[in-house]
């Protein structure tokens, strides 16, 4: 058995570097899943489909290149609304899932973020977290980060865009956006980065540690 930390959250949460720090904390392998309903979001945009077609996502969803995740095309606000469009057909969630499952497995442990990890893609991780922070805050993050770009966005279209996201992501009917029943919550409105990572390691930690003990023994 390998070792999952599966982290999940809402948009903009900070899941996606705290579990990258996470990854290079235990020196496991990192899969950032949202990357992969991005990619289905382009594929459907690059080949004129229309995205509120389940065919044309599926179409795009079974010709992804997930080497392709460091395209920084993937990265627009536009492609995370299409992305929370075509993630919501079922036929596109059933696509993906065996390449996150085969991921997960890969040794000696890895570290997946997303929406469904700990509930749908893999319900018997190790350690499962759920990061939120207030959706003004997570806003006026990404602000600062894209300003930090050079970009010039607005506050306001940030903030309505992850409350739509939010929104489309947690009233699908497959795999919806909700906390495992054994994740632990972790707010990170408040603390600054180090302070969330620090969080997050302290809840993962034991689990982790007790994993590596057991497949030590085995
Ligand atoms: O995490 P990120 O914001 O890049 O994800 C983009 C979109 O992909 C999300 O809004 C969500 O609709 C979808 N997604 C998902 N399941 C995942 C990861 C992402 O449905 N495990």
């Amino acid at each position: 058995m390998t070792i999952i930390i599966a982290v999940d959250g809402t948009a903009a949460s900070g899941k996606g570097t705290l579990a990258k720090k996470l990854a290079a904390h235990f020196g496991f392998h990192h899969l950032d899943s949202g990357s992969l309903y991005r990619l289905v979001a382009l594929g459907v945009v690059e080949a004129g489909g229309d995205p509120n077609k389940e065919e044309d996502a599926l179409a795009a969803a079974r010709t992804i290149i997930p080497a392709r995740a460091s395209d920084p095309a993937i990265r627009t606000a536009g492609m995370g609304n299409i992305a929370s469009v075509v993630s919501a057909y079922p036929s596109v969630r059933a696509a993906l899932l065996e390449f996150q499952r085969t991921f997960a497995k890969r040794p000696p442990g890895a570290v997946i973020d997303g929406r469904d990890i700990g509930t749908v893609v893999c319900p018997d991780a190790t350690v499962k977290l759920f990061i939120d922070a207030r959706s003004e805050i997570r806003a006026h993050r990404r602000w600062l980060e894209l300003s930090a770009a050079g970009k010039s966005p607005s506050e306001v279209e940030i903030l309505a865009d992850i409350q739509a996201r939010d929104a489309r992501d947690r009233s699908r009917a497959v795999a919806p956006l909700v906390p495992a029943p054994d994740a632990r919550l972790l707010d990170t409105s408040d603390l600054a980065i180090d302070a969330a990572f620090a969080a997050a390691l302290a809840l993962v930690k034991p689990g982790v540690e007790n994993a590596l003990r057991t497949q030590a023994k085995g």
